[in-house]
């Protein structure tokens, strides 16, 4: 089938086999790989994308499902060569380690905050659950969201 797809606003239209991942056609079909692929069974949050300004599991969903949606990459955070604030707030606090994680955690911070997440340490970590890190980061990881969020005034 094929569909066309809004990925860091450009428009891709594609033909696919139905049973493409969205993880799959952003990494295989276009070549953004960014999104990283962990565990592909939605346990680990390495596939973090936003789709419509909601953040999901790029792993669990078929690309077939977005046709006409618009995703956002770890690649299309950046903008004019300027890091979104939570990327430089990651940078600052040295909140990552290696590149497997680090893109769906940065794509989950920045989706929370604009959710309903408290403002404490314990429910920006709650909200960041989906997303495993196995080496412990987290700390660091916490901090530099607390310190987009005061930069975003969110
Ligand atoms: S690769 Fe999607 S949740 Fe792990
Ligand atoms: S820093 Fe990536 S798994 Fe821990």
């Amino acid at each position: 089938m094929t569909v066309s797809i809004t990925v860091n606003d450009a428009v891709y239209r594609k033909t696919i086999d139905v049973r493409t991942s969205l993880l799959d056609f952003l990494r295989e079909t276009l070549g953004l790989t960014g999104t990283k692929k962990g565990c592909d069974h939605g346990q680990c949050g390495a596939c973090t994308v936003h789709v419509n300004g909601r953040r999901i599991n790029s792993c669990l969903q078929l690309a077939a499902m977005h046709d006409g949606d618009h995703v956002i990459t770890v690649e299309g955070l950046a903008r004019d060569g300027v890091l979104h604030p939570v990327q430089a707030a990651f940078l600052q606090r040295d909140g990552f380690q290696c590149g497997y994680c680090t893109p769906g955690q940065i794509m989950s911070a920045v989706a929370l905050l604009s959710e309903p997440c408290g403002s404490g340490d314990a429910d920006v970590a709650e909200a960041m659950s989906g997303n495993i890190c196995r080496c412990g980061a987290y700390e660091n990881i916490v901090a530099a969201i607390q310190d987009a969020r005061r930069t975003l005034g969110a």
